[in-house]
């Protein structure tokens, strides 16, 4: 529901509405397939109905894409509300931020004009990286061999162990003593490397990052938990911008082959301090079909010319590494769990241009595991278990990149969109045929 500024109107009837709940919930978008399903380019979209905008989890493992005014940039771990008009950007305390590749993004923006310092403000709560938690990161996987996970390469499992394990450091943390302390860790993460083989040279790696601890310190380092509380209160409207995506959060997704983080809706709660009961919408982000970097089972992976041509037209390759994405066909199975999991209300799909000259599509319906269909997500999709069923469903063969209203989709795609919301029983309320803003259709529920 939105007022006449087009911001979301307050959203609690006036019997719950009395001085201890607050009048707005917060919305959350989040991916619901292996990460990279276009949610920054959709946060993009929709911040202008907001009035902050908040990250919850990961790191500078995201790489969130917006493209305007012929444009393109590449967001790691600033929210992507910070280009439209003046909204408050939140970095929360469930974010793990490395110094040094935030002071980079930082600077870039800078660069371009964004004048970041008025519109970002970081939790004190935020996980520190350290340069050895890279290290670290890197280790692990050369110790794993074959059993790799293919991590990002930016210390994420490292730091959110030590934050469990109750050793880590955060940005608060710099504000008293901070020097002992990251000696403590960084000597004991030295330790670990020893273990492991790694005899690393810091003299390079140690002064850049206090420096851009120095860097870090000078924007506005805030208690989030009650600012974020304190926003709702007064009426205005709180979107929170997932990570990664559901089928790579660490209890709900393809475990060991999943990141450190809750990535799923509840993830919003802890990552930002917010109550269960003050989630408002929750957007479910997926691709027309599938796609996942890194190791691990993909039912629906396609080895063939398909695959390949769904790469090359869809630019399927990782905004953070630049390494491929292994694509396969839209899975359905997983979709559902998904939205379970994370109380989705309603649906968008993205780069549905990508399938735009298939002359047919396939959906997977069901899973055949040991001769017998199911159609729950199991515990375990690895691919020598199961076998998807497929739908086939005709192309719209079609270009849709300059549509400018669901009026004008193709039959077949009109009849493709029918038969998701039927298979997911939500409805699909954005469609993005391209990368730019522009390139967005708002339906009508
Ligand atoms: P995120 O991590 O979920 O924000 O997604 P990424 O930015 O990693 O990957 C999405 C990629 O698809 C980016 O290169 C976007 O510019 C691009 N993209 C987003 N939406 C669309 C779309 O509807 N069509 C096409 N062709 N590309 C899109
Ligand atoms: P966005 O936010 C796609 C994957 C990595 C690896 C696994 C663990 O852009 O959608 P990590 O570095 O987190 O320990 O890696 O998770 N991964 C992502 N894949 N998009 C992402 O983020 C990802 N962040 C992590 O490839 O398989
Ligand atoms: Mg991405």
């Amino acid at each position: 529901m939105q007022d006449a500024s087009g911001k979301r109107a307050s959203q609690q009837s006036p019997k719950q509405n009395n001085s201890n709940t607050p009048k707005m919930k917060i919305d959350v978008l989040l991916g619901l397939q292996w990460g990279d399903e276009g949610k920054g380019k959709v946060v993009d979209v929709l911040t202008p109905r907001y009035d902050v905008v908040a990250r919850f989890q990961g790191g500078p493992n995201a790489g969130h894409t917006l493209e305007f005014d012929g444009k393109k940039y590449v967001l790691r771990s600033i929210p992507s509300g910070i280009f439209q008009h003046g909204q408050t950007n939140i970095i929360g305390n469930g974010v793990v931020l490395d110094p040094v590749l935030f002071k980079e993004e930082a600077e870039a923006l800078e660069r371009s004009g964004i004048d970041l310092r008025k519109v970002l403000k970081i939790s004190k709560k935020v996980h520190l990286i350290l340069p050895t938690h890279r290290l670290l990161d890197a280790a692990n996987e050369k110790a794993k061999g074959g059993a790799k996970i293919g991590t990002t390469g930016k210390g994420i499992g490292p730091t959110y162990t030590d934050k469990i394990s109750r050793n880590g450091l955060r940005l608060g943390d710099t504000l008293h003593n901070f020097e002992a302390k990251y000696a403590a860790a960084r000597d004991r993460h030295l330790r670990m490397l020893a273990s492991l083989g790694e005899t690393p040279d810091l003299s390079e790696l140690e002064p850049r990052w206090i420096e851009a601890i120095n860097y870090l310190k000078s924007f506005d380092i805030i208690d989030s938990e009650h600012y974020v509380n304190r926003c709702l209160q007064e009426g205005k409207s709180v979107l929170c911008e997932g990570a990664q995506g559901t089928l790579l959060d660490v209890d709900f997704g393809s475990y060991p082959f999943v990141t450190s983080s809750n990535t799923v809706a509840a993830g919003a709660c802890t990552g930002l301090g917010v109550a269960p009961n003050k989630i408002g919408e929750v957007f479910g982000i997926f691709k027309a079909y599938c796609t996942r970097v890194g190791s691990g089972p993909f039912p629906t992976e396609l080895f063939d010319e398909t695959g390949k041509k769904i790469r090359d037209i869809g630019h399927e390759y990782g905004a953070v590494t630049g390494r491929e994405r292994r694509c396969g066909w839209i899975d359905l199975v997983a979709l559902r769990y998904a939205i379970m999991i994370n109380g989705v209300t309603q649906l968008i799909m993205m780069k549905s241009d990508v399938l735009d000259t298939f002359p047919t599509i396939k959906a997977c319906t069901a899973y055949k595991i040991n001769g017998e269909l199911t159609r729950d997500f199991p515990y375990s999709i690895e691919e020598d278990t199961i076998e998807p069923v497929y739908e086939e469903l005709p192309g719209w063969q079609t270009d849709m990149t300059a549509m400018k209203s669901e009026n004008e989709f193709p039959q077949q795609f009109a009849d493709y969109i029918k038969f998701l919301e039927r298979e997911l029983a939500t409805p699909i309320t954005i469609v993005s045929i391209g990368p730019d803003r522009e390139q967005t259709i708002l339906r009508n529920k």
